[in-house]
């Protein structure tokens, strides 16, 4: 989802932009933000941001004893990474062993205080929670440190504002945004603003964090609105695809999978590609030719992330929607990472959560040059299972293993079936002949007004009944 030029619509040729009168304009999503970017609670527009550096420390929880420390210690490394993509350096971090979360202090305020003074005494000047925290807990972890504080919500959510480029993506974040804020207005206006700008800070306008929280819900109500409008022309959209029988290949992964890579590669596109988490916003499309000739539509998603907050899940919808609605998915894992096999769950659960889960997949094996002769083998061998799914090693950077991947889309597409059951009347002879040339006839009967049809055709091929089902539909 990442274009090269900032600000470029997703690259959709049949996402119509004609009416923006439910839109927000441009202006309008920026708010007092100006150019600088989205800003929660930072200075007033014209005032001296005054910007501090954070000087992060980072905090976790661990409640499952010996065997959750590893998952914490790499939650942690990964939090770093997003913390830095933020722009705010990392001097340390740390974790308590616990049964529980503290209701108030999310980590219990005898190691809270500890916490403060390990980070004072590296000069440290905020605290990052590996977990979402609530609005109260946030509260008192402030009163008690005097740190500015900070979830990794809110670090995920600041990402997400940087690399916003299209108008959706960034009223998708505005909306995910506000939703968090909704129930830490006071916190924010009472503690937050007076730490300065920095992670957090990018997103509303001070000035509309002031007045109460029925403005909030009006906003998230208009954005809410204005999401819907573009979720309509993407269903319209996918429709018109639909109609001609194009198949669409959703591309899942993890962030920095190598999504973005091999759509290029394969589809010899310019796709944005960046070795930094969450590169990729917008739902771009590329055009895939494969070897019989015709076209599939492959989609670029959003990058999936452990603890990926739900109000962006939400928020984001409607670019979501194009992985449910896809006909095959490709699920891009970078094979060469540790924690490979974790980050293959974290997706899975996601596209459950999508009701994608059941959809034909191929696992696609990504950043085969980096591992070594042995694994690389290993995975070479590791294929066959249930015919809606398939695992494919590849280097989307080299090129190889690309030719067979190509040919496994082919093999799973032309497998793709539809079954239907269908009253025509004797009008319809075109799409009766249509049905005997390209689908399977399983049944006919001919009645005095109509005949009955049970058949079943490639979904590639489906386009001209799908149509006349839509048609008749709105009689
Ligand atoms: P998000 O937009 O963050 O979700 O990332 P993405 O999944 O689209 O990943 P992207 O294509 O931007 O690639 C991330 C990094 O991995 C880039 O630095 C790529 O050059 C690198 N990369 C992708 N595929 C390969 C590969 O096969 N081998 C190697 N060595 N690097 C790769």
């Amino acid at each position: 989802m990442k274009e090269q030029e900032a600000g470029k619509p997703p690259a959709d040729p049949w996402l119509e932009e004609e009416d923006d009168s439910l839109l927000l304009d441009e202006e309008e999503i920026l708010g007092d933000r100006g150019s600088e970017g989205l800003r929660l609670t930072g200075a007033r527009p014209g005032q001296a941001t005054g910007l501090v550096q954070e000087k992060a420390y980072l905090v976790a929880l661990n409640t499952e004893g010996t065997p959750g420390e590893d998952r914490v210690r790499r939650s942690l490394d990964e939090l770093k990474e997003l913390v830095e993509a933020c722009g705010a350096v990392v001097l340390g971090s740390e974790w308590q062993n616990r049964h529980s979360r503290d209701s108030a202090t999310y980590i219990g305020s005898g190691k809270l205080l500890e916490v403060a003074e390990a980070a004072e005494i590296l000069g440290c000047n905020t605290l990052i929670f590996d977990h979402e925290l609530s609005g109260s807990q946030m509260r008192n972890i402030q009163e008690r440190t005097k740190f500015k504080v900070l979830d990794r919500t809110l670090v995920i959510l600041d990402i997400f504002a940087r690399r916003a480029t299209s108008k959706e993506g960034k009223l998708q974040v505005e909306l995910a945004q506000y939703q968090y804020r909704l129930g830490r207005v006071s916190l924010i206006n009472e503690s937050m603003s007076r730490l300065g700008g920095g992670i957090g800070t990018r997103g509303p306008g001070e000035s509309q964090l002031e007045t109460d929280r029925r403005h909030i819900r009006e906003r998230i109500n208009r954005l809410s609105r204005s999401l819907s409008e573009i979720g309509d022309r993407r269903a319209t959209a996918r429709a018109k695809r639909s109609d001609v029988g194009q198949t669409a290949i959703a591309v899942v992964g993890y962030t920095n999978a190598g999504k973005s890579t091999l759509i290029n590669k394969l589809c010899d596109s310019d796709l944005f590609v960046m070795d930094q988490v969450f590169a990729t916003l917008d739902a771009a499309m590329r055009d895939l030719r494969l070897p019989d000739g015709s076209h599939v539509t492959l989609v670029d998603t959003v990058g999936f992330i452990r603890k990926l907050p739900h109000h962006l899940v939400d928020a984001f919808h409607s670019t979501l929607e194009e992985v449910s609605a896809a006909d095959l998915i490709l699920h891009v894992l970078d094979a060469s990472d540790p924690e490979a096999a974790e980050q293959m769950q974290v997706v899975e659960e996601e596209l459950v959560r999508l009701e994608a889960g059941g959809k034909p997949r191929i696992l696609v094996l990504n950043k085969l040059d980096l591992l070594g002769d042995e694994e690389s083998e290993q995975f070479r061998h590791e294929r066959q299972e249930p015919a809606n799914y398939r695992v494919r090693a590849v280097s989307a950077k080299t090129g190889e293993g690309l030719e067979e991947l190509v040919q496994d889309i082919a093999e799973m597409l032309v497998y793709r079936q539809r079954s239907y059951d269908l009253t025509l009347p004797y009008s319809e002879s075109t799409l009766y002949a249509y049905v005997k040339d390209n689908g399977n006839l399983l049944e006919e009967e001919f009645g005095p007004e109509s005949m009955h049809l049970r058949f079943s055709l490639d979904a590639r091929l489906s386009g001209p009944i799908e149509r006349y089902l839509r048609e008749r539909k709105g009689e």
